[in-house]
């Protein structure tokens, strides 16, 4: 008997093609690009599940295109802003993520960001660069030390105590968060207290945003909020670019209103080339790295295919949405 058919949006690591070669022909977008519309419609045709990433948009028009034996789609992410989960609901097809395994790899990004922002790491390695660095200044690339400040956890999960446990563990932050409702098991393990969202931007030092992208959450942190921030705050966004209006950020950082911004994510991605985010030597940058490890890598492949490979069986997805 012919094995399903299934559409993977990209190459990822192999783990995910040994598993699924066992339940299903692979019909891959090897591109490093992400599908068009019209290469993501014929991809689907016929499949039985798709393994989309973050940057396929995955709604009604693509389930139409695929044809009634779509059984599941499976997200190579945490994040399924990018699925229409209630029209996939509605046609029976079944939505899996790859929660847990890139909970470190992320955590870690934003501690990293949130280094390089306070100690200015890319102005000093660009005057090393362009050698504009003549001599030891003692008023030279000055920045913020870390210890005992306050940090704001923007949406507290699985990321931001992993964010959390680092900074209270090592540099002894005080921790403010939002989430639906208070956490008493985290408040007591990091003294960590349950705030709105206007007392954490007016109090924390530093704030990490981990809320998903919902229509909640879409511009969460705009000019308002900015004006609520110290002269000294800085933002690190490792969530989605949508949870911030970047042109907001962009007057706030232009007027030097909060110290500077770490970002993983942006909008859109990658950020377009005329975006004056671009020129501000308080704004850094990365391109959507959080979870690019080995091992989150490896995790998410295993999960992802594990997920596909229920859904095409007809089983519950190990980690559904
Ligand atoms: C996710 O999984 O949602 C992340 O953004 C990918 O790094």
């Amino acid at each position: 008997m012919p094995q399903p058919v299934v559409f993977v949006a990209r190459r990822i690591p192999e783990v995910a093609f040994r598993l699924i070669a066992e339940h299903a022909d692979v019909r891959l977008h090897a591109a490093v690009l992400p599908p068009t519309r019209a290469e993501l419609f014929d991809g689907v045709k016929g499949c039985a599940g798709v393994l989309s990433l973050l940057s396929d948009r995955m709604d009604a028009e693509v389930f139409d295109a695929a044809g009634p034996q779509l059984k599941v789609v499976s997200n190579f992410a945490v994040g399924y802003n990018n699925i229409d989960v209630a029209e996939a609901r509605r046609r029976g097809i079944s939505v899996g993520n790859t929660p847990g395994v890139l909970t470190e790899a992320t955590a870690d990004i934003a501690v990293a960001l949130l280094l390089a922002a306070a100690r200015r790491l890319p102005e000093g390695w660009k005057a090393v660069k362009e050698l504009e660095w003549k001599t030891w200044e003692p008023l030279g690339w000055m920045g913020l030390e870390l210890a005992g400040k306050t940090l704001g956890i923007v949406g507290l999960g699985r990321i931001g105590s992993a964010v959390a446990q680092r900074l209270h563990g090592g540099w002894g932050m005080k921790v403010l968060y939002t989430a639906r409702s208070a956490k008493p098991d985290f408040d007591q393990k990091f003294g960590a207290r349950h705030v709105r969202l206007d007392e954490l931007l007016r109090k924390s030092d530093f704030i990490s945003l981990h809320v998903p992208l919902t229509d909640e959450t879409r511009k969460l942190i705009s000019a308002p909020e900015f004006a609520l921030m110290k002269r000294t705050a800085i933002l690190i966004n490792t969530a989605r670019g949508e949870v911030l209006d970047q042109v907001a950020l962009h007057e706030a950082l232009s007027a030097n209103r909060i110290f500077a911004a770490g970002l993983d994510v942006c909008e859109p991605e990658p950020l377009s080339s005329d975006s004056p985010l671009r020129e501000l030597a308080n704004c850094l940058i990365v391109p959507h790295i959080g979870s690019a490890t080995i091992t989150a890598r490896d995790a998410m492949a295993d999960r992802s295919a594990r997920n596909l490979i229920a859904g095409i069986l007809g089983q519950p997805l190990p980690y559904a949405v």
